[in-house]
């Protein structure tokens, strides 16, 4: 049998300062999130400069409390697993220095990890052996793309947002609906009091085939409903707002996961990112994935938003094939998502 192989990894590229501790890709012994969303809320939004400046009082303690959680002492780690991009930059740079500096110290390899390839990964670091090839649908507030995986190592990209990531609209759409940041997850609440079916807004389906996504014009058409029925004095029930929008979204999403899946003949579905913590969403997928005979996969919802677990378990597979960085490994803000 192979010897356990311990990895910390670290995550710093947004407002979370997270630390996690996994063995051998799948069991968790920590996982340290430090949220910085009380100090970004009254500006409505992640605030780069004071993003890094959380980091950097964070990281110090997240790290040893993880260490501690896990009962282990840093010479019991066999690598150093780390986010390099994409994201913002000065943030990104607080856990790659502390990265660095620990991996050269202990004299570990380090892991450089894309952080789309993490939310991926929380799908494996749950359930390892989900059928591949399988087609995952990464919803996250930065990026929304469908993502053939055909195996550890080889994945394609089948279709990507043109403009606004699935996320990010629906921290607008909540933003004009007054909800406070971050919108998805208020905006999901406030949706089960509404009626999804109560305002028809637009479906961006784009031309026949494709698996892009676009979701700018149906967060203008929301914005216009409001501004109209503001002009005409026309009473809005701003419930049946959130449930008409998501269930737009969730439409779409799923409609064409599922053409993804089917074109590619794969053998399951993958939900990833912060927006997989959507219920809706993740109902409907699971509803249409019956309907078509194939398996979905949804990682419980507090592995699919920001962690460093997911990055531990993607840095694992990484570690199996020795896809070690050089300790001059730099940030890359708009990092692409390849093999
Ligand atoms: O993956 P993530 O934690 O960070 C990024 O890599 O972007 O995703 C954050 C995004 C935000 O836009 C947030 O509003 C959205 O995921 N989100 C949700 C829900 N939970 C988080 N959107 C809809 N419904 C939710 N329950
Ligand atoms: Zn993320």
């Amino acid at each position: 049998m192979e010897p356990a192989t311990t990895i910390l990894a670290i995550e710093t590229s947004c407002d979370e300062t997270a630390a996690a501790i996994v063995i051998n890709g799948t069991e968790v012994r920590a996982n340290i999130i430090a949220s910085q969303i009380a100090t970004h809320r009254r500006f409505g939004g992640v605030v780069p400069e004071i993003a890094s400046r959380r980091h950097m009082e964070n990281i110090v303690p997240v790290v040893a409390e993880a260490m501690a959680t896990a009962g282990l002492s840093f010479t019991g780690l066999d690598a150093v697993a780390v986010t390099y991009g994409p994201g913002l930059v000065g943030a990104l740079l607080v856990g790659l220095a502390y990265a660095k500096s620990l991996a050269y110290a202990l004299d570990k390899p380090l892991i450089g990890v894309h952080h789309l390839l993490g939310h991926i990964y929380a799908g494996f670091l749950q359930y390892p052996h989900l059928p591949l090839p399988a087609a995952c649908l990464v919803v996250s507030g930065g990026h929304t793309s469908l993502v053939y995986l055909e195996s550890h190592t080889c994945r394609r990209i089948l279709g990507a947002t043109r403009d606004d990531a699935a996320g990010e609209a629906f921290d607008k759409v909540a933003r004009v609906l007054g909800l406070p940041y971050p919108g998805g997850p208020e905006l999901e609440k406030l949706a089960r009091e509404g009626n999804p079916r109560a305002i028809n807004f637009p479906r961006a389906w784009l031309e026949e085939g494709s698996l892009d996504f676009s979701f700018s014009g149906l967060k203008s058409a929301v914005i216009n409903y409001l501004h109209h029925a503001r002009q005409t004095g026309t009473e809005v029930n701003l419930a049946d707002v959130a449930a008409s929008f998501q269930a737009a979204v969730v439409e779409v999403l799923v409609t064409k996961t599922i053409q993804a899946a089917r074109r590619m003949a794969t053998r399951s579905i993958l939900l990833a990112g912060g927006v997989a913590a959507n219920s809706s969403l993740r109902q409907e997928l699971a509803a249409a994935g019956r309907e078509a005979g194939l398996p979905v996969f949804c990682p419980s919802p507090a592995l699919c938003t920001d962690n460093a677990a997911m990055i531990a378990c993607a840095a694992y597979y990484q570690y199996l094939r020795r896809d070690f960085a050089p300790l001059d490994l730099n940030a890359i803000p708009d990092l692409p998502l390849i093999n």
